[in-house]
Parts: structure tokens; C-alpha cells; sequence
């Protein structure tokens, strides 16, 4: 690592969005404990202020935050001349692909328009380091896998196009440098799928009502709240018939956050990069590991596939190690060990 971008890193103001929920959360806690100092933005439609106080308990260090929707440009504009921020994190979206698909324009006003509004703000503002959380889920059904930054692109969901529309916008800007003006820098993170908590227990997912994916399902079902976890057809193209996924764990994820700002603020040049392990686990591993590490019963039925599921997604994620030196170090145990510590150990208001 070179000192002098973690200095850099260490005497930061880093706006992030979207600092309440699950990958934000840990986000913040980890940047605090690297001496950054943190401007926290969440509307709370899918959070609650509360972790905050956990965050900074883990931290042992105070953040600055404030209710702001990122469509709001005039909150914006007022925090931004509140609190001078050096880059942008922006984790502010929906997320979730069935309610993208009944609800595509308020996904698009969120996720498209937020992202345009923030960007606008920020410009304003002089802070032209960005880091957007994007998905593979841009990848659509891949070729190939493991799959490399330069696979086609193809978003089948409302939601993967919002992230897909990002990613587009975010390319003009760094594209193009009107005369006068100071050029965007840009750090493009498409995660795979980020599971596991905090290893305190303290901070982890919370999601509303049933969840979508599988590692909380599993959770769920392993801590007795769900009587069984329905797995999504097991005569796909794979070793064991069940999908296959590139599971990486949030810290890991997170440590992937980190590099990216060094980086940027070592004056680094815009990159779009996958974060992933490079490996690939199949419902039925992650169920058995889950299982055999936590010592806990999770029943399952096999039911028919879910609708527009792909058979494997894995990342090629050599890019991310060559230009940033980061790399996934948790394996699956890690992960599986973790989400069972938070969903043992969450706040019933969260349960
Ligand atoms: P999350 O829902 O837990 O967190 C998103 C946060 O953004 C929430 O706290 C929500 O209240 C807030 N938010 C949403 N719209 C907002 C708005 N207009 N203004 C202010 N705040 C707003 O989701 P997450 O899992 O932490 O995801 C973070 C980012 O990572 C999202 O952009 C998501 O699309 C992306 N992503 C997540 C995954 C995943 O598996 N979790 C995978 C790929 C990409
Ligand atoms: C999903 C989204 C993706 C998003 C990601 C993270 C779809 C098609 N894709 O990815 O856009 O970026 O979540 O939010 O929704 N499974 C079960 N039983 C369950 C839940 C899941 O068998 O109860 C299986 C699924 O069929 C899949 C695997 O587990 O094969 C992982 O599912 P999930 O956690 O939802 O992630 P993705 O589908 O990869």
C-alpha cells in the first residue's frame, strides 16, 4: 500500500449515501476506523437511524448525519456547504428486482434520478471523486464465467438497467472534461453478492418483511422464524444442479470500498472493477456449510426455479487485484459463521 494515499485516505471527508443500510452501514464503521471522517445521508426508506448509535459504539468515533433523500438537491446543497467532502460514496438505491419490475418508474426516480441529482450537487461542490455501487447483475446471463470487467452487458430487470443507466451516465462524465472544468474520477464496484455481517454481530442485513436472498433466508429459517428454505429448482447446468454464485463477504466487500478511495484520492484514474472471490458456491453448499459450521438444522424443499434466475454467475476479479492489490480473504465458513452471529444477535426491532 502506498503511505502516502492511506494519508490521504486518514485526513478524508467522505460523503456516503445510502449509510444506513447493509453494505453502507459497514461501510461507515470501517472507514471511521481508518481515521476518515464520515457525512452520513440516508432517506430510511429501507433503514433505520438506530445502527447509527451501533456504528459508532464499534467505531469508537462520531459521524456527522443527516435525513436527506439524494433526490433532494436543495438538502444536499445545504449539507454540502455545511461540511466540505473530499469524495462520494454512493450507496443510496432500491434493490430489489421484483419490485423493480411492479414499480419501474419509481425505481428509476430513485436510482437514475438520485444518482443525477447527487452528481449535480457534488459538481457544485467541487468533489469529483466518486465510487458507485454497481451489480453484476449488469452481466444479465454470461457467456462466460468466470466473468471479466469486458463481458457483454445486458441488465434483464428495471433494477439491473438503473444500475446499468449509471454506469452509462457516470462514462459520459468521465468521458468528457468541458475546458475549465476539473475531470471526474470514477470507481465503478459491480459487487456479486455480498452475504455475512460485522464480526462483532453488531451491524448485518436487515431486511424488511420476507427476504429475497438466500443467506438471510437461510438465517431465517436456521433461527426457527421460517419453517423452511425453498430452494429455486436443482436442475440447472451445474455440479449439483443448484445455482451458482460468486458469495463474498461484506468486510471483504468493504475492504474493496477502501482501496477505491485510496486510489481516487491518490489521484487515481477512473476503473470499473468487480468485486467477487473469483469462486463459485451452489445453493446447496452454501446450505450445507451453513449447517455444518453453525451446528444448526436449516430444512429445505426443492420447488420449481425462480424466474429469471441465471445458472452460475462468478467473477473474474484479477483486475481489482492488479490495480488496487485487493483481494477477498473470508471463505464461505466466514461468511455462513457471521450472518448466524448477527441474525443471533440482532436488535429485535430488526428481527
Ligand atoms: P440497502 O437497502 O440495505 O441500503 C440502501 C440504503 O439507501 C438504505 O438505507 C435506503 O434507505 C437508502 N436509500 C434508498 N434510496 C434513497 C434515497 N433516494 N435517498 C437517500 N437514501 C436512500 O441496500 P444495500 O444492500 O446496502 O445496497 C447498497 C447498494 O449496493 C445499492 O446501490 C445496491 O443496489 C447495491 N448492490 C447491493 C447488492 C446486495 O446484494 N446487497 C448487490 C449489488 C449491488
Ligand atoms: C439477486 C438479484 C440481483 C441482486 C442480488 C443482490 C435476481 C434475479 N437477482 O441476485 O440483481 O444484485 O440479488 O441483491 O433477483 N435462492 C433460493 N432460495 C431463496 C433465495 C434464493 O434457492 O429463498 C437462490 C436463487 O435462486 C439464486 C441464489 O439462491 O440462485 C442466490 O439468490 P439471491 O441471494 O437472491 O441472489 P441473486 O439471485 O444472485
Amino acid at each position: 500500500m502506498d503511505d502516502s494515499n492511506q494519508a490521504a485516505l486518514s485526513r478524508s471527508t467522505v460523503l456516503v449515501t445510502g449509510a444506513a443500510g447493509y453494505i453502507g452501514s459497514h461501510a461507515v464503521t470501517e472507514l471511521l476506523r481508518q481515521g476518515c471522517r464520515v457525512v452520513a445521508v440516508d432517506n430510511y426508506s429501507n433503514s433505520s437511524s438506530e445502527v447509527y448509535a451501533r456504528i459508532e459504539r464499534l467505531a469508537g468515533a462520531s459521524f456527522v448525519r443527516a435525513e436527506v433523500d439524494v433526490r433532494d438537491d436543495a438538502a444536499l446543497d445545504k449539507l454540502l456547504s455545511q461540511h466540505r467532502v473530499d469524495a462520494c460514496i454512493h450507496f443510496a438505491a432500491l434493490k430489489s428486482v421484483s419490485e423493480s419490475m411492479a414499480q419501474p418508474l419509481r425505481y428509476l426516480d430513485n436510482n437514475v434520478g438520485g444518482l443525477l441529482t447527487l452528481l449535480r450537487v457534488l459538481r457544485k461542490h467541487g468533489v469529483q471523486g466518486f465510487v458507485f455501487s454497481s451489480s453484476a447483475t449488469v452481466y444479465g446471463d454470461p457467456v462466460r464465467v468466470p466473468v471479466p470487467e469486458v463481458a457483454s452487458l445486458n441488465a434483464v430487470s428495471v433494477y439491473g438497467a438503473t444500475k446499468l443507466m449509471g454506469e452509462k451516465i457516470l462514462q459520459q462524465l468521465t468521458a468528457i472534461t468541458p475546458e475549465f472544468e476539473r475531470p471526474w474520477r470514477v470507481v465503478v464496484l459491480r459487487y456479486f453478492n455480498p452475504v455475512g455481517a460485522h464480526p462483532s454481530g453488531q451491524i448485518g442485513e436487515a431486511p424488511r418483511g420476507v427476504p429475497n436472498n438466500l443467506m438471510p433466508c437461510v438465517a431465517q429459517v436456521a433461527a426457527g422464524l421460517r419453517p423452511k428454505l425453498n430452494i429455486f429448482g436443482d436442475t440447472y447446468p451445474t455440479p449439483d444442479g443448484t445455482c451458482v454464485r460468486d458469495y463474498i463477504h461484506i468486510q471483504d466487500l468493504v475492504a474493496g470500498h477502501v482501496a477505491a478511495l485510496r486510489h481516487l484520492l491518490g489521484d487515481g484514474a477512473s476503473l470499473t472493477l468487480n468485486l467477487g472471490t473469483g469462486l463459485g458456491t451452489s445453493v446447496r453448499q452454501l446450505v450445507e456449510t451453513f449447517m455444518q459450521v453453525n451446528g444448526v438444522a436449516v430444512p429445505y424443499e426443492v420447488v420449481a426455479p425462480r424466474a429469471g434466475d441465471v445458472a452460475q454467475c462468478f467473477a473474474d476479479p484479477s483486475l481489482a487485484h492488479q490495480v488496487l492489490g485487493w483481494r477477498a480473504h473470508h471463505d464461505l465458513a466466514d461468511m455462513c459463521r457471521d450472518a448466524w452471529r448477527w441474525q443471533c444477535s440482532r436488535p429485535r426491532s430488526h428481527a
